[in-house]
């Protein structure tokens, strides 16, 4: 079964757990209506929490089975109803979201009237066909590509930001639809991202391959120049993320003939020596895509200033679409310790702004996601990053109140950036050059900012 069926599998159940829960609510008061975990609840599991509550990854608990479920009952309505599970921050005033995490409200009953009742098991032919999870990967690989050595990690201090060059030289123009990225050493990776380095890519090319280089050496270090970048984010891993499909949209990923991959690590010292050797692992299609399914870092905001002790820093950052034929498909907001919220705004070519995507922040949970529907950017549009922060002594997970804060790798430094994903013609060769930083982005480090007053001010000049 492919990965596409898998989920669709799981909304087909899904629903139908929905169609359930409302013929219980019809019969309210009918002794004889029982909600059941075969019938009712493992349908709602499978859709909204196996992803991550199952043995290897980042739930305490496995949630597949009876078995698994049944002692957890009374915390999974506690944690239903007061939706800290699953994990979801986005504001659903704003934008549709094919998947937001959170539960519909009839989703919600079921599990809670579960747990009321006595928590029955049920009728065995009730139960849905499990969702095939093959060896650990979230769908079914046709390549897998391993760090080629194990790379040593010290037990203590600070690990700059690692770059890994794999030579994969792929063998042929492949489109892909799905990646995965699983780290080889969980406790030690705190995330990473896998980028395609294409052919004639001068970007880390003296680098052996499998030997971690530290990005803050100047010769290694992720260039912004479009000769020295990697062309395309390939795939990323932070908890919970899970595996990413590029064909929602008849869309897949592109990969050049001879390219190599190169991963980006960000790992923890974890108080003892240690090692890591993560995979990839990539499913490809051999119909060519409708559209290219292109991704890049969205707006950044590397001219922030943020002031010692400042509760409620705004931060703006923005990023133009400079050519036609662009649409949105994927959203993933990325701040570090001392983010609050964040928002998408889009100034159209006429001067409109429009909120199209706004959430709360947990530097723990760093989850993106994918649009209802497409959504057409019209060459001209400004997408605007609007994001506020707290650096006072009030932000628990503040490493120092006392520091003026700038752009940088490390958590006690920020950032404010949002990994946008977007369809683009499958014919364009350079997708970077669709887009480019304006606006607020080229203004020099200001103090504090740059804010909204900034992008006010950029827009009266134009
Ligand atoms: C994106 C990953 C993810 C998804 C999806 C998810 N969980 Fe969790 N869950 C976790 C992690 C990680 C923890 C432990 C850390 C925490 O409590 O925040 C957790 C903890 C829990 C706990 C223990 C809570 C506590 O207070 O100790 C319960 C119960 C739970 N999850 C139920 C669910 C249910 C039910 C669903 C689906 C409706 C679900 N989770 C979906 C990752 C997830």
């Amino acid at each position: 079964m492919s990965w596409k069926s898998v989920v669709l599998v799981g909304v087909l159940v899904g629903a139908g757990a929905t169609i359930a829960s409302m013929r219980v609510t019809a019969q309210e008061g009918n002794a004889t209506t029982v909600v059941t975990f075969n019938r009712d609840v493992l349908p709602v599991l499978q859709k909204n929490c196996q992803t991550c509550h199952r043995p290897g990854e980042i739930g305490p608990m496995s949630l597949l089975s009876y078995q698994g479920v049944r002692p957890w009952a009374k915390a999974i309505k506690t944690a239903v109803l007061s939706r800290k599970m699953p994990p979801s921050f986005v504001d659903p005033a704003y934008g549709h979201f094919r998947d937001d995490r959170r539960l519909s409200d009839a989703d919600i009953k079921t599990l809670v009237t579960w747990a009321d009742g006595s928590a029955p098991e049920g009728d065995a032919k009730d139960k849905p066909e499990p969702v095939k999870f093959v060896d650990g990967w979230g769908f079914e690989p046709d390549m897998i590509i391993e760090m080629p050595m194990d790379v040593p990690l010290q037990a203590t201090g600070t690990i700059n930001y690692q770059n890994i060059l794999v030579k994969v030289n792929f063998p042929e123009d492949r489109w892909v639809v799905a990646a995965d990225l699983r780290p080889g050493n969980r406790e030690a990776v705190h995330h990473m991202r896998a980028n395609v380095r294409p052919p004639g890519s001068t970007f880390m090319k003296n680098a052996v391959p499998g030997v971690a280089y530290d990005t803050a050496d100047p010769t290694m270090r992720a260039g912004r120049g479009p000769a020295e970048e990697p062309a395309d984010l390939l795939g990323k891993y932070n908890p919970g993320l899970g595996a990413q499909d590029f064909s929602l949209y008849e869309s897949a990923k592109f990969v050049p003939k001879g390219s190599d991959i190169i991963f980006n690590m960000h790992y923890t010292a974890i108080g003892k020596e240690t090692t890591d050797r993560s995979r990839l692992a990539l499913k490809f299609t051999k119909v060519p895509p409708k559209f290219r399914y292109f991704s890049n870092s969205g707006p950044q905001a590397f001219n922030l200033v943020i002031p010692a002790g400042a509760r409620n820093q705004e931060i703006v950052s923005e990023l133009s679409v400079v050519a036609d034929n662009v649409q949105l498909a994927y959203i993933q907001p990325h701040m570090h310790l001392r983010g609050k919220d964040y928002e998408i705004r889009l100034i159209s070519p006429s001067g409109e702004s429009k909120t199209i995507f706004k959430s709360t922040w947990d530097f723990n949970w760093q989850l993106g996601v994918d649009l209802e529907e497409p959504l057409p950017l019209p060459k001209g549009t400004r997408i605007i990053g609007v994001a506020h922060y707290d650096n006072s002594t009030e932000n628990r997970y503040n490493p120092d109140p006392t520091k003026v804060v700038f752009w940088g790798p490390q958590n006690w430094d920020e950032m404010q950036n949002c990994f946008l994903s977007f369809l683009v013609d499958p014919k364009i060769k350079d997708p970077s050059k669709l887009f480019a930083e304006t606006g607020v982005a080229k203004l020099p480090k200001g103090a504090p900012g740059p804010t909204l007053d900034a992008l006010r001010a950029t827009l009266a000049t134009n």
